[in-house]
């Protein structure tokens, strides 16, 4: 499949989605958006596809926000479906089921932090910057910044950023909870292979389950979450990969995951 602003290569079980659009700092146009929409759901059909890494193109940026020449024709009744459209985008890759890691390679601003928020696992270069800029233009986080951002660094920190629309470093990134890893540029893309790969080597069911359970803490209450816990707990329990993990750990050798 070829894409305009996305280049998607796999390799080894992991695939690589690259925002293409250097020029741009690689600012989300609706054509992005639809690509990453179409290349998402194929690669959560693919079943030679495990873990996705999710970068852009260039060392100056990941995403620099939303295409701000497309965003000036939004009126009210627009913009709301604009917004909508975003969020169902970045819904679909933090429900992809498959773990996704976004590699924050410079800017991560506006559309683009929150594309970051939308994975399940953040590693950033060390000249990353995180930033929710919105409110300079006269609008708000319209891409589930509002709601992301809160519930990974706080409300304080999260109102802070959204508030003043300052910047911060991949270093105070880390620091606040916003991202998991700081490793110098050259690294970063083998940094988050890296971590794939450890991931790949575990049973893809049982991640796939644990994915979901935790991606479930933002929606219910912890006693709605221990419900769906012990359901997919006992899921797991019933798979062939649970009778290997477990006799393998007893003859002392590495389990052959069979992802069923
Ligand atoms: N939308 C559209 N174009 C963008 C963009 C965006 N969000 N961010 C950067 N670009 C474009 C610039 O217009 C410029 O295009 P041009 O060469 O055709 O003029 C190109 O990308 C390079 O950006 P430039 O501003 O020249 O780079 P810089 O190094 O001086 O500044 C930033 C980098 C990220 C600080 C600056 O581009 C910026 O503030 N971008 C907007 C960030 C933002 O508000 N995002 C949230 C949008 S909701």
């Amino acid at each position: 499949m070829n894409y305009q602003t996305l280049l998607v290569e796999a390799r080894n079980r992991i695939a690589f989605v690259t925002i293409n659009r250097p020029d741009k700092l690689n600012a989300l146009n609706e054509q992005a958006k639809a690509e990453l929409k179409q290349a998402f759901e194929r690669l959560r059909d693919d079943a030679d596809v495990d873990v996705v890494i999710l970068t852009g193109s260039g060392e100056k940026s990941f995403v620099a926000g939303t295409d701000i020449k497309e965003l000036t024709e939004l009126n009210s009744g627009s913009g709301r479906s604009f917004s909508e459209g975003g969020q169902a985008v970045f819904n679909l890759i933090e429900n992809l089921v498959k773990p996704v890691i976004a590699a924050v390679n410079g800017y991560a601003l506006g559309g683009g932090c929150e594309l970051a928020l939308a994975c399940h696992i953040r590693f950033a270069s060390e000249n990353a910057r995180f930033g929710q800029p919105e409110v300079n233009l006269g609008i708000i986080p319209g891409y589930g910044g509002t709601q992301r951002l809160a519930r990974l660094v706080g409300k304080g920190k999260a109102m802070e950023m959204i508030l003043t629309g300052d910047q911060i470093d991949a270093h105070e990134a880390l620091r606040i909870g916003l991202v998991n890893k700081v490793v110098p540029q050259a690294e970063l893309l083998k940094a988050a292979e890296e971590l794939a790969a450890k991931i790949i080597t575990k049973g893809q069911l049982a991640v796939r389950t644990a994915l979901k359970a935790v991606n479930a803490t933002h929606e219910t209450s912890l006693s709605d979450g221990q419900t769906l816990e012990a359901r997919l707990f006992g899921d797991s329990c019933g798979t062939q990969d649970f009778k290997e993990g477990t006799r393998a750990f007893l003859e002392k050798r590495k389990p052959a995951f069979k992802n069923k």
